[in-house]
């Protein structure tokens, strides 16, 4: 058994001394400081009747926790309640032209991307899917193959959601700048599980939600915009936050605050906000190589357990080439997560697979104790 570096922050998720939670890519644990930080919102709103500035203070500093986890700058980040309405948001101010007219995605990124970027075909977008092997991952030539001089945007979803799959994404930024496309990363599977780097990797746009590895709950997203990048667009879902001052109180006048701020559109989800700020603030004291070394050792033990128990494993059988999620195959998927359920163990359900996404907080005990049970349960 190897040695647990996370013993100190696991006392702060008083649900796993009861249950396994290994849910992370559906919804994490709930942390005290998390639950503290609502209870601080409540209060304020019940004693002071409204705390508008105090509220907008936390905001900003969930968009620094969230740059910092990222290596970005506060100014450079944006939010909107879910990942699909920043993307729509992307999508609405890029143009499409017979010059440049691409979108291209993967085919086992998330749905919703699918449906954003085919919207765009109303506004002369094409979109093409680029396939994954019968292993469920994409190699880097098949993107090669398909984006071209005529690709505006590369979505690209780093870890995903259904088996794992963990692509290069700073290998992407390199085919897509050398095509002068744009990149646009789904993080939601992978910013608080691993270490990101932004400027490092040459992304141009990164997006994740609260409640999967950030630890917070559902309502609100963050986006990441490079800068020059961000100067350059002018969103067409707007609203007075994006304003160069929202308390101008100017209804003639469209201007664009400077750098991501210009994506922000009306009243931020505060509450959510503060929830996702207390939930990164823990990840920001953790070392992130070492939460991504451990998520990566317990993907090692899940795959040689689930291997040893004959599950059939629809996740790349390479811990290095797979994010935290593990992916096996059951028959009725949504009884299958009940039945885990019941015997103490959440994990999740999604098509024909049972997840088990494990976080930091998770032990080797616990991803093997789940594989035990659902190698009972089918
Ligand atoms: C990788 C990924 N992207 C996007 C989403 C959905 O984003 P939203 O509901 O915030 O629009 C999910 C939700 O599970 C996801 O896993």
């Amino acid at each position: 058994m190897s040695h647990f570096p996370f013993e100190t922050q696991r006392a702060l998720f008083p649900i796993l001394s009861r249950k396994t939670q290994l849910s992370s890519c559906s919804q994490s644990a709930l942390a005290t400081p998390v639950s503290d930080a609502i209870t601080r919102y409540m209060a304020s709103w019940s004693e002071k009747g409204m705390d508008w500035g105090g509220w907008a203070v936390v905001l900003d500093q969930a968009k620094a926790e969230f740059a910092r986890l990222i290596g970005a700058d506060a100014a450079d980040i944006a939010v909107m309640s879910c990942v699909s309405d920043l993307a729509s948001s992307v999508g609405n101010c890029l143009s499409f032209d017979a010059q440049r007219d691409g979108i291209v995605l993967g085919e086992i990124d998330f749905p919703s991307l699918g449906h954003v970027w085919l919207a765009q075909k109303a506004r002369g977008a094409s979109v093409q899917f680029v396939q994954s092997d019968a292993g469920g991952e994409i190699a880097l030539d098949d993107y090669a193959r398909v984006i071209n001089d005529r690709t505006r945007l590369v979505s690209v979803s780093q870890v995903s959601y259904s088996n794992g799959f963990k692509q290069d994404i700073a290998a992407i930024a390199q085919l897509a700048r050398a095509h002068g496309a744009l990149l646009f990363v789904d993080a939601y599977q992978s910013a608080g599980a691993m270490q990101i780097d932004v400027v490092r990797d040459g992304i141009d746009m990164l997006v994740c939600g609260a409640q999967k590895y950030l630890l917070g709950c559902p309502g609100i997203a963050f986006m990441y915009v490079r800068r020059d990048l961000a100067e350059q667009l002018k969103p067409v879902n707007t609203g007075w936050f994006g304003r160069v001052n929202p308390f101008a109180f100017d209804i003639r006048t469209l201007d664009y605050a400077q750098g991501a701020r210009r994506f922000d559109t009306g009243t931020p989800p505060y509450i959510n906000g503060a929830a996702a700020c207390a939930g990164m603030a823990i990840l920001n004291t953790l070392d992130m190589a070492q939460v991504e070394a451990h998520i990566e050792h317990l993907s090692t033990v899940t795959l040689r357990e689930a291997a040893r128990h004959g599950l059939p494993i629809t996740s790349p059988l390479d811990p290095r080439r797979k994010g935290s999620n593990t992916a096996i195959r059951v028959n009725d998927s949504a009884s299958v997560e009940r039945r885990m359920a019941d015997a103490g163990f959440i994990v999740s359900a999604r098509g024909a697979v049972i997840r088990i996404a494990p976080h930091f907080y998770n032990t080797e005990q616990d991803v093997a104790g789940a594989v035990a049970a659902l190698a009972r349960i089918v």
